[in-house]
């Protein structure tokens, strides 16, 4: 007999779709499994104001395929010359669910982020009133951080100071990496909570660089030591509704992965629920997969859980495309290195 799950229809609290090409060609993979995704706002230029946003929204509509439903749940991009208005206008009008923080030079494409934090002091303390999510990208940028510190750091420097001078500001940790993380998290309630990725659940930093250079495992936050790995596991199906999913399904093309300065993000849509499947039953949670993958994200942001449902299925291996193509060129997906035995049905 199989043994079989159904789930709410996942949501994707992190995801980049980019634009164009690779839009069209990605679109689908997250559609085809999840009601509904928070979009990052790093295409260039980025999506900075309410008009940009209502601008790229109509242009994932318009890249869906035909019967699928799908709701893209927009972000803007904070710069230090985001106007407070004109992000109140977009959220009190639907439009937006978060602002994302990305310090300048975080990460692709992140040139035109933050460096002086009290240049977007107004527009922090709008989305405190406003119960707006800030979604922030933790890292510190400072040369002489190590990179596989910048985490840890940012928490002390950057995200505490931050949130103590910012009372109720609503607060996503985004593509959380290390126990520093999951301890902040877990040692700060109201309106904390954190977004794991499918991969960090997967990969330590060996996986990256043992035996060769593995592009395709290179994301930011850079994946970290084993314990750390296994902090996020634990964290991840725990139950705790702080800790929801956010793929952070990253495509770039084969060609700007695999060069001498490759770009970071993994790409995980086309099979990130086989994976967790998989995940939570290592770990001996699959009861707890539709919390972490379904219900507390939406508590998180305040809206309803999706009604529709999704089914997984165990039996023989389930094998995925090795690459998805599109008119840009063809996309990795994701390799977890072990056999996904649960199949996803709607
Ligand atoms: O690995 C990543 N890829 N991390 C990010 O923060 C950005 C993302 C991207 O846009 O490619
Ligand atoms: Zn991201």
């Amino acid at each position: 007999m199989s043994q079989s799950l159904t789930i709410p229809r996942p949501d994707d609290w992190h995801l980049h779709l980019r634009d164009g090409a690779v839009l069209r060609a990605v679109l689908p993979e997250t559609a085809r499994h999840f009601g509904r995704a928070i979009i990052m706002p790093n295409l260039v230029p980025p999506v900075v104001t309410g008009k940009d946003a209502a601008a790229y929204r109509d242009r994932i509509m318009a890249a869906l395929p035909e019967g699928i439903t799908f709701e893209p749940l927009m972000t803007l991009y904070l710069t230090e010359e985001t106007d407070p208005n004109d992000v109140a206008a977009a959220h009190q009008n639907g439009l937006i669910r978060a602002v994302k923080l990305y310090p300048a030079g975080a990460t692709t494409n992140s040139a035109s982020g933050v460096r002086d934090f009290e240049k977007v002091r107004g527009v922090l303390d709008t989305m405190a009133e406003i119960g707006l999510t800030l979604c922030v990208h933790g890292e510190v940028t400072d040369a002489e951080i190590d990179i596989f510190d910048r985490e840890a750091v940012f928490i002390d420097r950057v995200l505490d100071p931050l949130r103590r001078a910012t009372p109720g500001l609503r607060v996503v940790m985004e593509h959380i990496t290390t126990s520093n993380g999951v301890d902040y998290v877990k040692a700060h309630d109201a309106g904390l909570g954190a977004t794991i990725t499918t991969h960090h659940l997967v990969i330590n930093r060996n996986h990256l660089l043992v035996g060769g250079i593995r592009p395709h495992y290179y994301c930011l936050p850079v994946a970290k030591r084993e314990e750390h790995r296994l902090a996020l596991r634990a964290a991840a199906t725990s139950g705790d509704a702080r800790f929801f999913l956010g793929t952070d399904s990253a495509p770039h093309t084969d060609p700007n992965k695999e060069s001498d300065c490759g770009c970071a993000g993994c790409f995980t849509a086309t099979n990130t629920l086989s994976i967790l499947a998989e995940v939570f039953e290592q770990e001996g949670a699959l009861p707890r997969l539709a919390g972490f993958a379904s219900k507390h994200g939406p508590a998180f942001y305040g809206l309803p859980v999706n009604t529709e449902t999704i089914t997984l299925t165990k039996g023989d291996p389930v094998s995925y495309p090795q690459k998805i193509d599109t008119e840009d060129g063809p996309v990795t997906v994701f390799d977890p290195q072990m056999l996904l035995h649960w199949d996803v049905s709607q």
